[in-house]
């Protein structure tokens, strides 16, 4: 399993992403489009930036009935994209229908990859708002467990827990982890973070870095530091 730095693209517009991108003349770092790019530049963004000669996660986190995601699935392969997520809460019917969406007619499909519990979820949200009385470092093992079953590649979850996913669900199972920080840089509102080098050695196999990168005075350099400390 090839590790990789993911930038979490979280520009307001088609521009600014691009701008930020341009910075970038030696290398094609991997990047991350979420809902607010998505929805504010469309699909558009997504082949310009393919286009571009970067690698694309496509964090869309899918819930539906198990046949629309299948559907919304088949429209997000043909975008080219080649990592996207769902929520593994939609069951493992669900699942297996996105699986199925996004196979193309060669075989091939892009790395899918479950949302456990959001990081911004707490144990007593769970309990009241959801009705789910189990700890829930359990409901995130047992997502996990359900990812695997339904054929999923992996999961997002913290650093943190890379490890404990990798015993249970095999060392090939992915973990794609965001909360990374530097040692000597701003935490922000992220609360469970760990360094890249740290992020490396629990096993994570991608990390997905935001703010250290976007907010850095010198971006590539800060992408190049992550690269030296998480992929070495
Ligand atoms: O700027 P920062 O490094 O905190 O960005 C992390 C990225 O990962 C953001 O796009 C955030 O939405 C995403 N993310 C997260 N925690 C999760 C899932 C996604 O921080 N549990």
């Amino acid at each position: 399993m090839g590790k990789d730095v993911i930038i979490a693209c979280d520009f307001p517009s088609k521009e600014a992403t691009l701008e930020f991108l341009s910075k970038f003349t030696d290398e094609k770092p991997y990047v991350k489009i979420g809902m607010e790019l998505f929805y504010g530049a469309g699909p558009e963004i997504v082949r310009e930036i393919k286009k571009m000669g970067h690698k694309i996660f496509l964090d869309l986190k899918l819930h539906d009935i198990p046949n629309t995601v299948k559907k919304a699935m088949s429209v997000l392969s043909h975008l080219d994209v080649d990592m996207c997520n769902l929520h593994a809460s939609g069951t493992v019917a669900m699942m297996e229908a996105a699986i199925e969406g996004l196979t193309r007619p060669d075989g091939t499909r892009p790395l899918l990859i479950a949302v456990t519990q959001l990081t911004s979820t707490s144990q007593e949200a769970m309990e009241n708002d959801l009705l789910i009385k189990e700890p829930i470092a359990n409901v995130v093992m047992h997502y996990a467990s359900n990812a695997k079953k339904a054929g999923l590649d992996g999961v997002v979850c913290s650093p943190l827990e890379a490890g404990v996913v990798h015993e249970k669900c095999g060392k090939d199972f992915i973990t794609v982890t965001p909360g990374v920080r530097f040692a000597d840089g701003d935490v922000g509102d992220q609360v469970r973070v760990t360094t890249p080098a740290k992020a490396k050695e629990i096993g994570s196999d991608y990390i997905v870095v935001g703010r250290p990168i976007t907010a850095a005075e010198d971006p590539v350099a800060a992408y190049r530091r992550c690269v030296a400390e998480f992929v070495g």
